[in-house]
């Protein structure tokens, strides 16, 4: 949109951005100033970026704070991100310039929407009289779905904290008991930490993956284990995907798929890694 040039910068098979590759990049462009987007929970694996660690490398690269923006994406997890334990602080305390966060992913608006928080100095920098409107818009378009944010009121108030609490240490709970399961039936599958998306092998078969609507990516697919999951299903859906396997995988028809070099050796069951 902005037409500015882009830098991509590695990722590690867990998905974080490399800062090792990082900070390479920021040393051979450093006559520009830098805008980095932070994921916090990737959309395919689930990785929470270290923020401050992306900060430390931007100094070590000698980006003093009127040199860099940061962005941080937290569509999915950025509000399940305060309730983990132990999980690291997004703070505007650090020199961040804004988070976002989707309303129809983890709260479950039923209209896409979503919220961006940003610095006042940036909101005054953006906005502009609308006259008609007696009000200040910071806004593209100019215009918003004022019943998202109804909604976003609503769920944020009903649940409370502690109800969104709940919500979060079951989805990580149930998260770990698919990987779990995945990997007893012998499966190689992947849960980074923070995180309540399992990465594992892309099913074989299009009618099943259409069936459980996973969302794939080369070899791999992943579930996100919302509140909405229960055990039940999770139970139901290793047991299809066993017997499925088990026709799929007769008289070697077919392996199941090497994911070494999406997720790691690790957490690889193929002929070669298992
Ligand atoms: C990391 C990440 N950022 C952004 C988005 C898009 O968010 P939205 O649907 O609110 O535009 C997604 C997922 O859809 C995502 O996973």
């Amino acid at each position: 949109m902005y037409r500015m040039d882009c830098v991509k910068v590695n990722t590690l098979p867990s998905g974080h951005i490399d800062c090792n590759d990082f900070k390479a990049k920021l040393l051979s462009n450093k006559d520009k100033p830098a805008i980095v987007n932070v994921n916090i929970g990737t959309t395919v694996k689930g990785a929470v970026d270290d923020l401050d660690l992306v900060i430390k490398k931007l100094e070590e690269a000698g980006f003093s704070h009127d040199r860099f923006y940061i962005h941080c994406d937290g569509a999915l997890f950025g509000l399940m991100l305060p309730f983990v334990k132990h999980a690291p602080k997004l703070s505007f305390k650090k020199p961040i310039g804004s988070v976002s966060v989707s309303g129809h992913k983890f709260v479950g608006c039923p209209m896409p929407c979503g919220v961006v928080i940003t610095r006042l100095e940036h909101v005054n920098m953006l906005s502009r009289n609308v006259e008609y409107l007696a009000s200040r818009d910071a806004k593209i378009m100019g215009s918003r779905n004022g019943h998202a944010a109804l909604f976003l009121w609503y769920t944020l108030n009903r649940k409370g904290y502690s109800g969104f609490r709940k919500d979060v240490q079951k989805c990580l709970r149930n998260a770990h008991y698919l990987k779990d399961r995945l990997v007893e039936v012998g499966i190689g599958a992947m849960l980074n930490d923070l995180s309540s998306t399992v990465v594992f092998e892309r099913p074989h078969d299009e009618d099943f993956v259409r069936k459980w609507q996973l969302a794939c990516q080369g070899n791999i697919a992943h579930v996100v284990v919302m509140p909405s999951v229960t055990i039940t299903k999770l139970d139901d859906f290793v047991e299809e995907l066993v017997q499925n396997r088990a026709l799929w995988f007769r008289e070697g028809k077919s392996q199941p798929r090497c994911i070494a070099s999406d997720v790691g050796i690790n957490n690889c069951f193929c002929a070669l890694h298992r």
